[in-house]
């Protein structure tokens, strides 16, 4: 999709991060808005701020995880638009860290809940209807929000790394559905590493019926602390995200890695892989990176 202006845009996760910064992008190439986030302030402010600029903007309170919400958003986008070209399956969480068997079912429910179960509700929602509107690569182009966390299975963070890797497995087989179908609508997985949003506040919108009884675990909080600082330290920024993903999208490239300084530890891991070797260390490359052993000692 190389012409923006006058299209649709249906942006989730739009009230802060990635998603404020793809709507501004959006908003700048002249594309109608429709912006969505289960944090109804947040929502309002983004959607006043491009209203003020000029935007023609609705915003939809929807929590992704629900079925029910993301049909809501799909008949709202429709209702005032009467079109979607650009579906933006972006809104993400992450806090649940930890030692794999220190989390939760609460956890999974959450982090599954809105990072995969809101890319699927997406597709199922949206992508019938994009269909039926026979859209093609100039006209409709799907992105989800997975991560590098896809690709790499750093340690701590095994249920957001299980969520990513979904969503970059859901994203390539939606590539190879829509083409058997005959469908030339477009798609692309942005697979960012850390970057300076507010992800690591994601217990903001967690709701109280998914909360945790029990207080964190030293390895949860060494997960959190290691994340803030990590995500701080981002040396990108979300509106150069967005700029890069725009990019892909006018270049119909599916795959978006955002940080290439990280690729080699892509391939060193599927180069393990193939080998048949035990998995690569995520931090070879960055060994001051590594997270301490909880009880504060170092691993080799
Ligand atoms: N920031 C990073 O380092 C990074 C790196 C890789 C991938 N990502 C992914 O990018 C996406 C955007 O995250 P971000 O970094 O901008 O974080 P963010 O917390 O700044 O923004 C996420 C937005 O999603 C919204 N949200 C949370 N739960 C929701 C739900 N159930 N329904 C609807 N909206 C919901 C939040 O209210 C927030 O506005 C996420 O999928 C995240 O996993 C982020």
């Amino acid at each position: 999709m190389q012409q923006f202006a006058g299209k649709v845009a249906v942006i989730t996760g739009a009230g802060s991060g990635f998603g404020a910064a793809f709507a501004r992008q959006a908003q700048r190439l002249g594309m109608r808005l429709v912006l969505a986030d289960v944090q109804a302030d947040a929502l309002d402010r983004q959607v006043s701020a491009l209203g003020e600029r000029g935007a023609d903007v609705l915003g939809v309170r929807c929590d992704v995880s629900s079925d029910a919400d993301v049909g809501r958003l799909a008949r709202a986008a429709y209702d005032r638009f009467g079109a979607v070209n650009l579906l933006v399956n972006n809104a993400g969480v992450a806090g649940t860290g930890g030692y794999l068997w220190e989390n939760s079912e609460a956890d999974w429910r959450w982090t599954l809940g809105v990072n995969l179960m809101g890319v699927a509700n997406g597709i199922r929602h949206f992508v019938p209807r994009m269909i039926a509107a026979g859209l093609d690569q100039d006209s409709g182009h799907i992105v989800n929000s997975a991560s590098i966390a896809g690709w790499l299975c750093a340690p701590l963070l095994g249920v957001y790394n299980a969520s990513k890797a979904a969503v970059v497995s859901a994203s390539e087989t939606l590539y190879h559905d829509l083409k058997l179908a005959g469908s030339r609508i477009g798609v692309s997985v942005l697979c960012p590493a850390f970057v300076p949003t507010a992800i690591f506040a994601s217990d903001r919108n967690r709701p109280a019926e998914l909360a945790n009884a029990s207080a964190p675990t030293a390895s949860q909080r060494l997960a959190r602390a290691a994340g803030e600082k990590a995500v701080a330290g981002g040396r990108l920024g979300a509106d150069e995200v967005a700029a890069q993903t725009f990019e892909a999208i006018g270049a119909n490239r599916f795959f978006v890695f955002t940080h290439p300084q990280i690729m080699p530890m892509v391939r060193a891991r599927c180069d393990a892989a193939l080998a048949g070797e035990a998995p690569a260390d995520p931090y070879a490359q960055r060994p001051g990176a590594r997270p301490p052993r909880a009880d504060g000692t170092s691993p080799r």
